[in-house]
């Protein structure tokens, strides 16, 4: 890089010393200083704040310890774990600046006070202490709330509470823990909507019935629901299998029923699943234990079935169930395996999941089952309010001597193979529901179907009916043999035998009109639920981008768009659906995305970057997604953990402005990443390149946005993830545009985790000159202040439309940062190199000064002048409200894309169940404005790390 002047260098650290140390002074609002004094009022141990008892203004200087403020408005009361004991004052949110409030772990008491409006507050961490009642408009008008902690305070003990819906609007929520404070009722349903919520914790409390299927689309990481007081949640726990950025779940300790899904293999970050004491049935999915991350898995005291799979981890405890045998890996014998096919058609009574265990069923204690000579000879389950059909597999106990199923509520038809069985004598199905065509057994056999009103209707007309006719139309003969052999009586009238053939005639007639209804009815709920996506073809402007889809999900809990059950419906035909591995793992099928890109082909390219090429695709319903496929040639382990690893920190790192993952692909030798389609491009597209392309300048308006929101992306990846990670690639190239002109930051392929908070990490270099940090390119250490840097130098690029570094400019000008540097000094010098495409008013350039004095400073030569990310946010996002587009209504759908990628992935397996051939789909060319290579991969340049 080449170097500035030495007093270039000072100047520029005059400037930030300046920003950085203009300080507003001023007395303490009159407002928040008499909130806090009657706080301290209100303790009884008030010396331990060591506030001084002759100063009013906390905001000082000097300050009062504990308190912080900005300018004279108090932002933050930092008391946790200081022991103090009291109350706080009814009024405390009339501290309206306030944005962090720290009092876990004190001894507070009585009324917490209502937070209704404070809607800069951010942070508020009241665990840990006595509070006894919550006031029902506490969480009205949080705005800004991203954390809540209410852990272990006795709120409104003797009744109980519930989260009133003024919670929803806190759209920016993170991680909500509500653990032992009496939430009682059922889990609400508006939280599924709560698009930002990364953790929910809400152990310990007095809930009830089910996981609301609305919360599957919630881009969860931590779930804790265990250890409910009072009967404990109860229903299925399929839904979690759809929270697939999950990675920490505590279900255990309630009444949590059925199976688990082998749908769970999607959950690819899934670390520790906790589900002992329930009351889950069913076999273990080997695509559970086969989770690439899963190191803990607690099954004990449930009534699960079957083999035990062999784990590669060692926390996993299975004790107390039902398996068939008790060391993992060892196969049950094949008449357990028989009875537990049959036990899976009929869902697992619990009465039998409980009692049929071990792996020899003539123990005598597996009820409802006999033996002679060691084998299965009768199953006698009379009245036992079976539901399901009867497995075939009941053929493969040989044995069988008598089957006693009468009374129950069993469907479907009786499997033909079990006419095969030698010594069957007796097949009793009376009363069930048992539909055509019956196998034909030998008349050795008493096979009993009376009270089976299907069979009645149909079988009916097998009767000639001039010939002989059964004594009645419904025969309850418990003694009748098969139709074919039955000896019927032939005591007939004539009214009987109009009768035998008005009725089945008018019940055929309803019938008929039935399925016509039925017929109509599901085309219509599909052309509803579809309507949407094929109208886009030929519409452009309503064009399926991930927003309008976001939409459609939002609107979830109106009566508009695709409901929460629409979307069940969608996702359970996943399951039968080819596209699901047989480890159940919720991955699009290489086919699916082979043929939405055309076979990858090369006009599909949209560029280079990380390990592979990326590619266009299209799904069958014209929706866009971008490829990234894996070059075969470096398949090796490191890129086989780098793979894995991508997709682990892209489900980590999940924000509306980080481009998202929508989905993987493993088969063979392929090894593709999806991510949403951004329809727009590159940003360095439409700042470089605009004139050969036709497209239109951005508009410093729009410049300003875009700069907003990679901002608050790289905020978000430095200190709002879970953890802190470094994307080491910013640039205009890797910064990508939708159709409203949002930007997402893209290709996480250099992405690195911070092992220790921000401290600086060697590795080896990588990055893109022009953009690369001064101290990173000599030392290879990175900090989260190397992408500060290359973000200084795309403002630069937003402000000059000049690219980072063109080899093709004078020596002086090569490299824009230093350049830049050494124009923006002077207003005239300034104004000289603004992208001549931005139209320049007064407003615009006073708009454009400040842009570059926080490009100068984010591109500081020493890492520790440049600010954090969120310094740049402050900066930026009032010159975005100044400057909000008139029309800028999107904001409300902005934070929706957690629900993108699973629709989008549920829409792909809806294509994909059709043909699998592109040329049958029209590709549609009214969106041909999306260029060949519009994403710019291609310009990135990455050095020395192998890639
Ligand atoms: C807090 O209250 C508990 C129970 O009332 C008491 O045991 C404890 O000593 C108190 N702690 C302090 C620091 O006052
Ligand atoms: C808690 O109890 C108080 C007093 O009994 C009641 O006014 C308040 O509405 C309850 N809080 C909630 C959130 O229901
Ligand atoms: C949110 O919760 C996670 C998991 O408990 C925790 O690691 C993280 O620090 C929390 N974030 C904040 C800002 O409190
Ligand atoms: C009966 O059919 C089932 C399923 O079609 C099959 O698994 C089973 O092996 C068959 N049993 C016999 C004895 O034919
Ligand atoms: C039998 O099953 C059907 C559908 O599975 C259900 O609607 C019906 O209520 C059940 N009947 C009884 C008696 O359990």
């Amino acid at each position: 890089m080449q170097m500035m002047a030495w007093k270039d260098w000072i100047k520029i650290a005059f400037l930030c010393f300046l920003s950085v140390g203009s300080v507003v002074l001023g007395t303490t609002d009159e407002g928040d200083y008499a909130v806090l004094e009657e706080f301290r009022r209100g303790l009884s141990n008030p010396e331990l704040l060591k506030w001084p008892s002759d100063s009013k203004d906390p905001c000082g200087p000097p300050l009062w310890p504990h308190v912080f403020c900005s300018g004279s408005r108090v932002t933050q009361i930092q008391v946790q774990n200081l022991g103090l004991s009291g109350s706080l004052p009814p009024d405390f949110n009339k501290l309206s600046m306030l944005t962090n409030i720290g009092l876990q772990r004190n001894n507070f008491t009585g009324k917490l006070p209502s937070f209704n409006g404070l809607s800069n507050l951010q942070y508020a961490y009241l665990g840990g202490n006595q509070f006894d009642t919550i006031p029902w408009d506490f969480f009205v008008g949080l705005d800004s709330l991203q954390v809540l902690s209410l852990d272990e305070n006795p709120l409104n003990q003797s009744t109980g509470w519930m989260l009133p819906p003024d919670l929803e609007n806190s759209a920016e929520l993170m991680n909500l823990s509500l653990i032992q404070c009496n939430l009682a009722g059922s889990l609400p349903d508006f939280l599924g909507s709560m698009n930002s919520l990364g953790v929910l914790k809400l152990s310990y409390n007095n809930l009830s019935g089910e996981i609301p299927a609305s919360y599957s689309g919630l881009p969860l990481q931590i779930l804790w629901l265990n250890n409910q007081l009072g009967s404990g949640l109860t229903g299925s726990i399929d839904v979690i299998a759809k929270m697939i950025f999950l990675s920490d779940v505590w279900l255990h300790g309630n009444q949590f029923s059925g199976q688990i899904t082998s749908s769970i293999g999607a959950l690819v970050s899934l670390t520790r699943l906790w589900l002992n004491n329930n009351r889950l049935v069913g076999l273990i999915p080997e695509s559970l234990t086969n989770l690439p991350q899963l190191q803990s898995l607690q099954l004990d005291n449930n009534m699960l079935m079957g083999p035990i799979p062999n784990a590669s981890f060692a926390n996993f405890s299975y004790a107390h169930n039902s398996f068939c045998q008790s060391t993992p890996g060892l196969p049950c014998s094949p008449e357990v395996n028989a009875l537990l096919d049959f036990l899976e058609e009929v869902s697992y009574p619990p009465k039998l999941a409980g009692s049929w265990s071990g792996n020899d069923p003539c123990t005598n204690s597996w009820l409802g089952i006999s033996c002679s000579d060691g084998k299965v000879s009768v199953i006698n389950l009379p009245n036992f309010q079976l539901t399901g059909k009867i497995s075939p597999s009941l053929a493969n106990l040989h044995s069988l001597v008598d089957v006693i199923l009468g009374g129950n509520n069993l469907t479907g038809t009786i499997p033909a193979n079990m006419t095969a069985l030698t010594s069957i004598k007796l097949l009793n199905l009376s009363s069930n529901n048992i539909s055509p065509p019956v196998p034909q057994f030998p008349s050795t056999v008493r096979v009993l179907l009376d009270g089976n009103n299907l069979l009645q209707i149909s079988l009916s007309p097998v009767y000639p009916p001039n010939v002989s006719t059964p004594s009645t139309n419904r025969p309850t003969s418990p003694n009748r043999t098969p139709p074919s052999t039955a000896a019927i009586t032939s005591k007939t009238t004539r009214r009987f035998n109009i009768l035998i053939i008005i009725i089945p005639a008018i019940v055929g007639v309803l019938l008929m009109l039935l399925i016509l209804l039925l017929f109509y009815y599901c085309w219509k709920r599909k052309a509803s639920v579809f309507a949407a996506p094929s109208s886009t073809n030929t519409e452009p402007n309503n064009s399926l981008d991930p927003y309008s889809l976001a939409k459609l999900a939002s609107k979830n809990d109106v009566n508009s768009g695709i409901t929460a059950s629409e979307l069940h419906s969608i996702n359970s035909s996943i399951n039968s659906n080819a596209y699901v591995t047989d480890s159940g793992n919720l991955i699009i099928s290489v086919q699916v995305l082979r043929s939405a890109t055309k076979n990858f082909a090369l006009e599909n390219v949209l560029g280079r970057g990380g390990f592979g090429v990326v590619y266009k695709g299209e799904l069958h319903d014209g929706s866009m997604i971008a490829v990234k496929r894996m070059e075969s040639a470096v398949l090796s382990n490191k890129a086989l953990d780098e793979f894995h690893s991508e997709i682990t920190v892209l489900s980590k790192v999940r924000h509306r402005n980080l481009v998202s993952i929508m989905g993987y692909s493993v088969e063979d030798n392929e090894r593709l990443l999806v991510y949403e389609y951004m329809h727009q491009g590159a940003l360095s597209k439409h700042l470089f390149q605009w004139k050969q392309l036709d497209l239109e300048p951005l508009s410093w308006k729009r410049r300003l946005n875009i700069a907003l929101d990679v901002a608050r992306g790289m905020e978000y990846l430095h200190n709002l993830a879970h953890e802190c990670f470094i994307h080491r690639d910013l640039k205009s190239s890797n910064i990508l545009l939708g159709d409203d002109y949002r930007a997402k930051v893209s290709d996480f392929g250099l992405v690195k985790l911070a092992p220790h908070g921000k401290e600086s990490v060697a590795t080896r270099l990588a990055g893109t000159f022009g953009y690369l940090a001064p101290e990173y390119a000599v030392t290879g250490k990175i900090t989260t202040k190397v992408d500060v840097f290359s973000f200084g130098v795309v403002l630069m690029e937003l402000v000059t439309g000049m690219m980072a570094l063109d080899e093709e400019r004078s020596e002086e000008s090569r490299y824009l940062a230093s350049w830049f540097f050494q124009m923006k000094t002077s207003k005239e010098n300034l104004k000289s190199i603004i992208d001549p495409s931005i139209s320049l008013t007064d407003e615009t350039f006073e708009s454009i000064s400040v842009i570059a004095e926080l490009a100068g400073h984010c591109a500081a030569r020493e890492p520790h002048q440049r600010p954090e990310m969120g310094h740049a946010v402050n900066v930026l996002a009032p010159l975005v409200e100044k400057w909000k587009p008139v029309n800028d209504d999107d904001d409300d759908c902005l934070g929706l894309d957690f629900h993108q990628p699973l629709l989008q992935m549920v829409k792909g397996w809806q294509a994909a169940d059709g043909t699998t051939s592109f040329g049958s789909t029209s590709l549609d060319d009214s969106k041909g404005s999306i260029p060949a290579r519009p994403a710019g991969f291609a310009e990135s340049f990455t050095s020395a790390d192998g890639r």
